[in-house]
This record gives structure tokens, sequence and C-alpha cells, in this order.
């Protein structure tokens, strides 16, 4: 594949994990325990082939609502893995970072994701976002707000503010927009993702659940990537 056709930043909706589980007769549980498989499987892939980016939709805000044991198992899980694998991604050059609002989340599990969010002198070859209690229209807002307040201290001008400035008090500053945008398990919905950073990504559907995910199934996105004719609201010269 050539790297002119490689995304620079993959977005990824990582849906199904409890169809896939009751198709299979198995809890829920196992289907979230099967999925973090492919999770691991997938940001491997993506660092060898020289992705920078990768952003990982793993809890948005509004996954608060689910039962309440599957919000603790979920948790639970997303502090074990953080433990076991954040010191071999960073050492894979794999920089963690995380993207949602800290304010609701358990101190537990901030604890872990500061620990895993911990940025080595080394340079890292891709970067991870990890959305948790992520939803983009509160990130929306909390640029909105930040903005605001830099309006009141005089910091800034009313003409200062343009798509850069909003760009850069996003959770995602300092980093290129999604160029390819994948959601498994048949859902054609952005369900509070990223709104702002995809207005010009390329979207992949598959009917595949995100347990059956699988480097093959990312190739194939990748592939369909390659094929498309971006054209920003221009013409083809
Ligand atoms: C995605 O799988 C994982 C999270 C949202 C945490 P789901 O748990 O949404 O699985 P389905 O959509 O119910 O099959
Ligand atoms: C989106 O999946 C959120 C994550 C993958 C973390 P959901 O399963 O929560 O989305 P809806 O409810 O189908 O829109
Ligand atoms: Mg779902």
């Amino acid at each position: 594949m050539q790297t002119d056709f490689l995304p620079r930043h993959v977005a990824i909706i990582m849906d199904g994990n409890g169809r896939w589980a009751k198709a299979r007769g198995m809890s829920r549980a196992q289907g979230h325990l099967e999925g973090v498989k492919r999770v691991e499987e997938i940001i491997k892939v993506a660092r060898d082939m020289g992705i920078g980016f990768l952003t990982v939709y793993a809890f948005s805000t509004e996954n608060w609502s689910r039962p309440h044991d599957e919000v603790s198992m979920i948790m639970r899980t997303f502090i074990l893995v953080l433990g076991q694998k954040a010191k071999e991604l960073r050492e894979n050059g794999v920089r963690i970072n995380f993207i949602g609002r800290r304010q609701g989340v358990p101190q537990e599990v901030l604890k872990a994701m500061d620990e895993a969010a911990i940025v080595t002198k080394e340079p890292a070859a891709m970067t991870l976002n990890i959305a948790f209690n992520y939803g983009a229209r509160g990130e929306i807002v909390d640029a909105i707000k930040s903005i605001a307040c830099q309006l009141n201290e005089g910091k800034i001008k009313d003409d200062d503010i343009d798509e850069k400035l909003i760009s850069s008090c996003l959770y995602t500053k300092g980093q290129p927009d999604p160029d390819l945008l994948i959601r498994t398990s048949g859902e054609e919905r952005i369900s509070n993702f990223l709104l702002w950073q995809l207005s010009y990504a390329e979207f992949y559907f598959t009917d595949k659940c995100w347990p059956e995910f699988n480097k093959e199934q990312f190739l194939k996105a990748l592939d369909s990537y390659a094929q498309r004719e971006r054209r920003w609201g221009g013409v083809k010269v």
C-alpha cells in the first residue's frame, strides 16, 4: 500500500460488543473483553503501518445510562487493561492521550488514566487518543467556555475567533483531523463523536461487530480509504 494513501489519523467507533456476545450466548461483559483484544491488535497494526494518530471511542458521556453492572464492569476492565498494557505501549512508541471530561469519572479510574498517560522523553511513533467520558457536544461547550474566558480576560478580541482558534481549544488540539472514521456493527451514525473534527473525514461502515474487527478487517478499511477521491469541495484536476 502506498503511504500517500495511508490516513494520518484514523478514528474508530468500536461498536457491537454486546450484540456479538448475545449472538453467541455469551454475556455482554464477555463481548467487552473480546473487544479489548481487538483494540490491542488494531493499535499494533496501526503503529506498525506508520499511522500517526489513532482515536478510539471507548466510553461516551451517554454510556453512563447503561445498567450499573455493565458500567462498573467497563470501569474495572479499563483500570485493569491500562495497568497491564500502558507501559508496554509506551515502550513500543505509543503515546496515550485521553480525550473527554475528567469530571464525573471515578477517582480510581482517573488515577489509572494519569499513570497510563505519563509522557516519556522518547518521541512517539503514534499518538493513541482514548475517548473516555467523551461527548463531542460537551467538547465544543468546553471550547466555547475557554474562548469566552480568554475574551473576558482580554487575551483575545472577537476578530481572533476563527476555525484555527476553535480547533486549538478542543481536546485534540495540535493534531490533524481524522482522515478516516470507521464504525463497526452496522450502525451508521456518529453518536456524539468528534463532530467538529470529522468535517472532511471519509466514513467506513462495516457489519462486523467490534470483536470481529481484526487486522484483516482493518486493512480492508484502509484499502477502501485508499480508493476514495477526496475533493475538499474542489474539482478533480
Ligand atoms: C461498544 O459495544 C462498547 C461500548 C459502547 C462501551 P456496545 O456495548 O455498544 O455493543 P452493542 O452496540 O450493544 O452491541
Ligand atoms: C458509541 O456506541 C460509543 C462507543 C463506542 C464508546 P454506542 O453503542 O454507545 O452508540 P449508540 O447508542 O448505538 O448510538
Ligand atoms: Mg453499541
